[in-house]
């Protein structure tokens, strides 16, 4: 039997409330807590989906690498609102870090994100391991070229392409109706709706707008890596959005000067490195001159070792 670290607890059942048949070489394993079923085999999780689908319900889903916040359950209800099954799929992707990124030591709260999600009445959570996902060396791999290559792509080389292959990978398992991606990594959503778009993967993408702290941080599972201090610094990312903001409704459409009033609140913040800041259009993520339409303001940023990202959309 195949062991999940995150969750030594699992057992293996077959049959029994999604129906899963059982079969001689690849047994479903999954779990289920009052409605809520864990899967974590592909096998399981796509038996409960056909199942699901049969049964004429509609699937929504919701990729996630859990560590679980407030901006991650606002998907979960916006998926809820338009579909009658939801898949929340936990998965820390290992293709999608680089070598000197923050794989091993990303948060992993499954017995917490578990709670969450029952308690927002989720369908299924999808929780691979890492074997099942990528069970041979060899990968087939799913990239944007061009796209890929912008924003984070630029400064985590590969980045994209493990997100687009991973996210490729749960469309299929899943096969839902909809999917729902935050607005908060607004590359990523461009990204995945081109891939849907260009290979004709036939599910709805939703963006969900990004939520908050009160006091403007964007919510993030990395946030739980900032000390107090540093937890104070990186406000400096949604002040400059705000600067930026300011600006566009005072009338400036100029990305070269709103930059520039963006970059000085940074100034007085001198230990968060900038990683890049840019006003690009929101599709195709190239760089914008002058504001004529839709515009996505974007930054990224380093807080002692965390990278962290923000961004606004504005519209002339
Ligand atoms: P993860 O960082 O766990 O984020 C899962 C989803 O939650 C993404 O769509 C992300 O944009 C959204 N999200 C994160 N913080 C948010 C916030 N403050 N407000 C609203 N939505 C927020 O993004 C990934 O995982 C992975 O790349 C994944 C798509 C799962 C592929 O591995």
């Amino acid at each position: 039997m195949e062991e999940h670290p995150a969750r030594p607890d699992a057992f293996c059942m077959i049959g029994g409330a999604t129906g899963v048949p059982a079969r001689r070489h690849l047994v479903p394993r999954f779990r289920t807590t009052l409605a809520m079923t864990i899967a974590t085999t592909i096998d399981a999780a796509h038996a409960a989906c056909s199942a699901a689908r049969r049964a004429g319900k509609r699937i929504g889903l919701v990729p996630t690498m859990g560590a679980l916040h407030e901006g991650h359950l606002s998907l979960v209800r916006i998926v809820q609102a338009k579909s009658d099954f939801v898949v929340v799929s936990i998965f820390v992707n290992p293709l999608q870090f680089g070598p000197t990124e923050d794989l091993s030591k990303y948060p992993r709260t499954f017995e917490r994100d578990r709670t969450l999600l029952a308690k927002e009445g989720v369908d299924l959570i999808f929780a691979p391991t890492v074997a099942e996902m990528y069970p041979s060396r060899a990968t087939t791999y799913v990239t944007v070229e061009g796209l890929s290559d912008r924003l984070d792509g630029q400064s985590r080389p590969g980045h994209f392409r493990g997100v687009t292959t991973v996210v490729s990978k749960l469309f299929h398992v899943i096969e839902p109706d909809l999917a729902v991606f935050g607005q908060k990594d607004a590359a990523q959503l461009a990204i995945i709706r081109r891939i849907v778009r260009d290979l004709n993967i036939p599910v709805q993408i939703v963006a969900g707008p990004i939520v908050r702290e009160p006091d403007g941080l964007a919510m993030s599972s990395r946030n739980a890596y900032l000390n107090p201090q540093q937890r104070k610094q990186a406000l400096v990312l949604s002040r400059t959005l705000r600067t930026v903001q300011e600006r566009f409704q005072q009338g400036e459409r100029c990305a070269e000067k709103l930059i520039a009033a963006g970059r000085e609140v940074f100034t007085a913040e001198p230990n968060v490195r900038v990683d890049y800041f840019l006003v690009v259009d929101p599709e195709s993520l190239e760089p914008i001159a002058d504001i004529t339409g839709q515009a996505l303001v974007a930054v990224a940023a380093y807080v002692g070792a965390t990278r962290l990202i923000d961004n606004i959309v504005v519209k002339a």
